[in-house]
C-alpha cells in the first residue's frame, strides 16, 4: 500500500547505524535476554508485555530470569535503552518486533495458540510500513503465514515490500554457562528473501551467528525436529534403563561405555522424565500439526509416552525400596531432593518432581523437597515449602529419592546420612555409604555394611 519502495533500504540502514528501535512482546525466559542484548549492543528497546507486575520489577532493575543479572537490567533501564511497559500503543514506535509470547499445551495437548494470536492482533492495530516482525515462539509449521501474515495484509501492507515477516526460533538453554543468546546461532526464514535479508540483519546485531533457511514454515521445522530429537532420544534412554533393571545391568555403566565411541553416538542419560516449557510440550506443536493431516507421529507418541510414565516408575522403585525394608509407602516420611526440571535451575514449570510429590502423596506419604534453588512449589493452590537439608532430616526419612541432581548437594552427606536412598539420576555413582541402602533407577542396588543394616 505505503508506496514507500525504500522500505527494505531504510530499514538496513537503521539497523546498520543502530538507530533502530525494537520491541520485544512478552519478557520471559526468551524475551528478557534478547531484550537486554539488544539494549547492550545500542538499540532502543520496548519490552512489551500484560505482566505489570513483571514490568514493574523490571522498571526497578529486578530480573526474574537467572540467566539475566539484575544489574545488567538495571544498567539499560537506567540508560534509557530499554523501556518496560504495559502500553501496546508503544509498539507503534518499533521499526522491528519480535514476539515471545508462552506457547503451552490446552489439557488435551492441543496447543494454545492465544498469546500468539494476542500479541499478532495487536501488531497488527499498531504495525506500519518499514517494520521488521519476528515470531520466536515455539510453534507449528504454518503459523507464521496463517496467523500473522493475514493482520497485516489487511491492513494493506505488501509482505517484503512495506514490512518484513520472519519466523526465529528461540534456542535459549537455561543455566549453559557457554552457550548464551548471543553465541547460540539463530536460524532465520523469512515469507520472502527479502524478508530473511531484513532479520537476519536485524539479529547479526547481537548474535554471531545467522542461518538462513528458505521459508518461515523450515525455521518452525527447525525447532521442532531440534526438540522433539531430544525428546525421543531421552525417550530410548528411558526405555533402556528399563531394559536395563530387568536385566540387572547397569544402565549408567552401558551409556558411558557406550559414549566413548567417537562417531555416531550421542550421549543422553535417563531420569525421572522431562521437565520445561520446551521438550515436553513442542512435539506436541508438531504431532498435533499433522494430526490435522491424517498423519500420526509414532516417534513423537512413543517417546512422550515413555518419558511421561517415568515419575510413576520412579515411584514404583520407592514403593519397592520400603517394602524391602518392611514399609510402605502410606505414612512413610519421603524426602525428594531436587524439584527443579533439570540441575543448577530454579524452573520447576512441568518438572516431573511434581508428578513424584503428588504420586507418593496419593499413596498417603508425608512428603517434604529439598532444594538449594526453589523455595516453595505451589500447586492446584496448595503451598509445599522446601527444607533445609540437615543429617537429622535426612536420618528422619524413611527414604530419600534424588529426583533432581543439582551441584551444590552434598551427596556424600546425604548418603552417610540417610537410611535409604533411590537415586533417578546417578547423582551417587562412586560414592560408598556407611549408612544407605542406595537403589539405582536401573535397579542395581548397594547396600551398607551389614554391621549397619540393624
Ligand atoms: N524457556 C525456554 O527455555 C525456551 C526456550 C526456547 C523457546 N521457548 C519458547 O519461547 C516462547 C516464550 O517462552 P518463555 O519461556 O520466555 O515464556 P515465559 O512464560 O517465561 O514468558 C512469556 C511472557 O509473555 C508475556 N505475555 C503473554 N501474553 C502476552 C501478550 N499478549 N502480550 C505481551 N506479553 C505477553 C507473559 O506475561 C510472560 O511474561 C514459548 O513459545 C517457548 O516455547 C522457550
Amino acid at each position: 500500500m505505503s508506496g514507500n519502495t525504500n522500505a527494505k533500504a531504510d530499514l538496513l540502514a537503521k539497523l546498520e547505524s543502530r538507530s533502530a528501535t525494537i520491541a520485544i512482546i512478552g519478557l520471559g525466559y526468551v524475551g528478557l535476554p534478547l531484550a537486554v542484548e539488544f539494549a547492550k549492543a545500542g538499540l532502543r528497546v520496548i519490552g512489551y508485555d500484560v505482566s505489570k507486575r513483571l514490568v514493574d520489577a523490571l522498571k526497578k532493575g529486578q530480573s526474574h530470569v537467572q540467566d539475566v543479572s539484575a544489574a545488567d537490567v538495571a544498567a539499560v533501564v537506567k540508560s534509557g535503552r530499554f523501556t518496560p511497559t504495559t502500553d501496546e500503543a508503544m509498539l507503534a514506535e518499533a521499526d522491528a518486533i519480535s514476539i515471545a509470547v508462552p506457547t503451552p499445551l490446552v489439557k488435551t495437548r492441543d496447543p494454545d495458540m492465544s498469546f500468539v494470536i494476542a500479541a499478532a492482533a495487536a501488531i497488527g492495530r499498531h504495525a506500519h510500513p518499514g517494520m521488521v516482525i519476528v515470531l520466536e515462539s515455539t510453534t507449528y509449521p504454518g503459523t507464521t503465514r496463517e496467523v500473522l501474515l493475514p493482520l497485516l495484509t489487511e491492513r494493506g501492507l505488501v509482505v517484503g515490500h512495506d514490512v518484513f515477516l520472519a519466523f526465529s526460533p528461540e534456542r535459549v538453554d537455561p543455566g549453559n554457562p557457554v552457550y548464551q543468546t548471543t553465541n547460540t546461532p539463530k536460524v532465520v526464514g523469512g515469507i520472502t528473501p527479502a524478508c530473511t535479508e531484513v532479520a537476519t540483519a536485524l539479529y547479526s546485531i547481537c548474535i554471531q551467528s545467522i542461518v538462513e533457511v528458505s521459508s518461515p514454515e523450515a525455521a518452525e521445522l527447525v525447532k521442532l525436529l531440534e526438540n522433539t530429537f531430544r525428546s525421543v532420544n531421552i525417550g530410548l534412554v528411558n526405555e533402556m534403563a528399563i531394559v536395563c533393571d530387568k536385566l540387572g545391568v547397569d544402565v549408567w555403566e552401558v551409556i558411558d561405555a557406550a559414549a566413548t565411541k567417537p562417531f555416531g553416538f550421542m550421549k543422553f542419560t535417563p531420569g525421572p522424565g522431562i521437565g520445561g516449557h520446551c521438550i515436553p510440550l513442542d512435539p506436541h506443536y508438531l504431532a498435533w500439526k499433522m494430526r490435522t493431516l491424517n498423519y500420526k507421529t509414532r516417534f513423537i507418541d512413543l517417546a512422550s509416552e515413555i518419558n511421561t510414565q517415568m515419575p510413576a516408575y520412579v515411584v514404583e522403585k520407592v514403593t519397592h525400596a520400603l517394602n524391602g525394608a518392611r514399609k510402605a509407602v502410606n505414612g512413610s516420611r519421603i524426602l525428594v531432593l531436587g524439584v527443579a526440571y533439570k540441575r543448577d535451575i530454579k524452573d520447576v514449570r512441568e518438572s516431573p518432581a511434581l508428578d513424584v510429590i503428588r504420586l507418593l502423596q496419593d499413596q498417603g506419604a508425608d512428603v517434604a523437597f529439598h532444594d538449594p534453588h526453589v523455595s516453595a512449589i505451589r500447586e492446584d493452590g496448595h503451598e509445599l515449602a522446601g527444607i533445609a537439608l540437615s543429617a537429622k532430616e535426612l536420618d528422619a526419612a524413611d527414604a530419600v529419592v534424588i529426583v533432581t541432581d543439582h551441584r551444590a548437594v552434598d551427596y556424600q552427606f546425604v548418603v552417610d546420612h540417610a537410611r535409604l536412598v533411590i537415586d533417578s539420576r546417578n547423582a551417587t555413582a562412586g560414592l560408598s555409604s556407611s549408612k544407605a541402602r542406595i537403589v539405582r533407577l536401573s535397579g542395581t542396588t548397594s547396600e551398607p555394611p551389614v554391621a549397619a543394616r540393624a
